[in-house]
C-alpha cells in the first residue's frame, strides 16, 4: 500500500489530540503533537504512545526515560498546530507548563494528562512504541480537541 493511501484510510479513524513531551538532557524540553496514544493496562497502569524515530522528541524520551502526555481541549487547536508545525526548539516558548512527578513538562491547558516512566519500548516500523507506566495523572473539565480527515474539530454539543 502507498503511504498516501494508508494516510487517507487512517484519517477516517477519529482521534483525540495530545502533546507528548520530554525533557531534553541537553537542556529545555521537546514535544510533538501525537494522536497515537492508547490506554494499555489497568494494573499496572500503562499507556502506549507511538513516536516517529526521526522526531527530535524520540531520543529525549529514550534518554530521559520519561514523558508526559497532555490531552488537548477543543479550544487548543493552535497548540496542536504549534507542536506539529513550528520549529522543534521554539514550541514551548510562551506555553504554560509545569513538571509533575517525572519532571517531564505537562501543559497547563490540558484537559487531562499522564506523567510516565518508560516501562518498555518496541520497534514498530519507522516508529517506536513507548509503553509508559503512569506515575501521576490528572483530569480537568473541558471538551476534547478531535482530529478527523486531516481537520481539527470538536464533539457535537
Ligand atoms: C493530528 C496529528 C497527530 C499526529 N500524531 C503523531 C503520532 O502519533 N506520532 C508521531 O510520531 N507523530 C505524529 N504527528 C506528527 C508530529 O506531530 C510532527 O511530525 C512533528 O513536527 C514532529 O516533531 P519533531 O520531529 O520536532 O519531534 C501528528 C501530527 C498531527 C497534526
Amino acid at each position: 500500500m502507498q503511504p498516501d493511501d494508508f494516510r487517507n484510510i487512517l484519517s477516517r479513524l477519529v482521534t483525540g489530540v495530545t502533546v507528548l513531551a520530554a525533557n531534553d538532557p541537553r537542556g529545555g524540553a521537546r514535544g510533538l503533537t501525537v494522536s497515537a496514544v492508547t490506554a494499555l493496562s489497568l494494573e499496572p497502569p500503562l499507556v502506549l504512545v507511538c513516536v516517529d524515530r526521526a522526531s527530535a522528541t524520540h531520543d529525549c524520551i529514550e534518554r530521559a526515560g520519561a514523558f508526559a502526555v497532555s490531552f488537548l481541549g477543543a479550544a487548543d487547536e493552535a497548540l496542536a498546530r504549534r507542536f506539529a508545525e513550528d520549529p522543534s526548539e521554539a514550541r514551548f516558548e510562551g506555553v504554560g507548563v509545569r513538571p509533575e512527578v517525572t519532571g517531564a513538562p505537562v501543559l497547563d491547558a490540558a484537559i487531562g494528562w499522564v506523567d510516565c516512566r518508560v516501562w518498555a519500548s518496541y520497534a514498530g516500523g519507522d516508529h517506536t512504541i513507548f509503553v509508559g507506566e503512569v506515575l501521576a495523572g490528572g483530569a480537568d473539565v473541558g471538551d476534547p480537541l478531535v482530529h478527523f480527515r486531516g481537520r481539527y474539530g470538536r464533539l457535537a454539543p
